[in-house]
C-alpha cells in the first residue's frame, strides 16, 4: 500500500457519515452495561494508590466467577438431559475463563509487601475466604464445606441460594449418572448419595472411567466429558497454586485477614481433589 492509499483510508474513516452521536432517545453503551454502577464501585478505604489494583483484581475475579457459575450451572443441566455436545461447549468456556483469570496473579504480583502493608488494615476481617461465588463453584464441583453458610446467615436470600447449592448434585454427580445411563456399573449408594457431603472416591466409578478410557470409540462422549472435567480441575489447582505463591510473595507466613494460618492453609487446600478417579486411573492406563 502506498502512502497515498494509506492517507485515503484514514480520511475515509474520518468522514464516516453514519456514526451515531445523538443519544437523546437511545440507549448508550455505558447505559446498557450499567457502567455507572460498576465504575463507581472502587472505594479505596485507605486512599492508598495500590488499593485500586487490589480492589479491581478482586472485582474482575468475581465477575469471571459469575460467568463460570453461569456456564457450569448450564453444563450440569445439559449433562442431565444427555445433551453432551452443548455441555462440552459450556465446559470449554469455563476452562478458557480459568486460563484468563489466572493471568491476574501476574498483575497483582506487581504489588510489593510494603505497598500492601500500607492498606492491609483497612480490610479488617474481610478475605477471599468469604467469597460466596468461590464456594458456589466448589459446591458445583462437589466440594461441600459448610462454613460459608454461617458467614452469610445475615443475608436471607443469599443464604437460601447457598443452602440450595449445598444440597444440589454437582458436575461430577451428573457425570457419574451419565456413566450409569450408558450402561456402566455404578454402585447404587453412589447414585443415591447425599449431595451435601463431599464426594468420596469409589471403586465402581473408577472401573467405569477405566472402561471409558480403554474403549474410547465406544464411549467417545463420556471420554470427552472426562477430559473436560480434568481440564477444569487442572486449571483450578493452578489458580490455587498461583494464589498461594502470590500470597507468600506478598505477606510471607503472616496470618490471613480471614483468620486462617495463611500460606499454610492455602497449601493444605491444594491437596483437596474434585474428580479423584479421573486422576487415579491415569496410573493404570
Ligand atoms: C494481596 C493479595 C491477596 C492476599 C494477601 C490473599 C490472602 C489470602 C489468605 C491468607 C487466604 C486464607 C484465608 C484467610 O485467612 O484470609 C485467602 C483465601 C482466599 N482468597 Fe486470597 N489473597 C489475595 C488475593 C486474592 C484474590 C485476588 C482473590 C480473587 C478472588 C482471592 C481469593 C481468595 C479465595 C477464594 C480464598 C479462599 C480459598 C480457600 O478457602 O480455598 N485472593 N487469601
Amino acid at each position: 500500500m502506498t502512502y497515498g492509499d494509506k492517507q485515503k483510508q484514514v480520511s475515509t474513516t474520518a468522514s464516516e457519515k453514519n456514526i451515531h452521536t445523538d443519544f437523546t432517545n437511545n440507549m448508550t453503551y455505558g447505559e446498557y452495561l450499567q457502567l455507572e454502577k460498576i465504575l463507581s464501585s472502587q472505594a479505596r478505604l485507605s486512599g492508598h494508590h495500590d488499593e485500586m489494583l487490589f480492589i479491581i483484581i478482586h472485582q474482575i475475579s468475581e465477575l469471571w466467577m459469575k460467568l463460570i457459575l453461569h456456564e457450569m450451572t448450564a453444563a450440569i443441566q445439559s449433562i442431565k438431559q444427555g445433551d453432551m455436545q452443548t455441555s462440552f461447549k459450556q465446559l470449554a468456556r469455563v476452562s478458557k475463563i480459568q486460563s484468563q483469570i489466572i493471568q491476574s496473579w501476574d498483575v497483582l504480583s506487581t504489588m510489593t509487601p510494603s505497598e500492601y502493608m500500607e492498606f492491609r488494615d483497612s480490610l479488617g476481617q474481610a478475605s477471599g475466604f468469604q467469597s460466596f461465588q468461590y464456594r458456589l463453584i466448589e459446591f458445583a464441583l462437589g466440594y461441600k464445606t459448610p462454613h460459608v453458610l454461617k458467614i452469610y446467615e445475615k443475608d436471607a436470600e443469599l443464604h437460601q441460594t447457598l443452602v440450595e447449592a449445598f444440597h444440589a448434585p454437582g458436575l461430577y454427580d451428573v457425570a457419574i449418572q451419565a456413566l450409569a445411563k450408558a450402561g456402566l456399573t455404578i454402585h447404587p449408594d453412589v447414585l443415591a448419595r447425599d449431595y451435601s457431603v463431599p464426594y468420596e472416591p469409589d471403586q465402581t466409578v473408577k472401573s467405569a472411567w477405566l472402561e471409558v478410557y480403554r474403549n474410547v470409540e465406544t464411549y467417545w462422549e463420556l471420554y470427552q466429558l472426562a477430559e473436560k472435567l480434568v481440564d477444569i480441575e487442572d486449571w483450578l489447582q493452578q489458580w490455587r497454586f498461583r494464589h498461594m505463591k502470590t500470597v507468600e510473595r506478598i505477606i510471607g507466613f503472616k496470618m490471613g485477614t480471614g483468620g486462617s494460618s495463611g500460606v499454610n492453609y492455602l497449601k493444605k487446600v491444594l491437596d483437596q481433589r474434585f474428580f479423584p478417579e479421573l486422576w487415579d486411573i491415569r496410573t493404570e492406563l
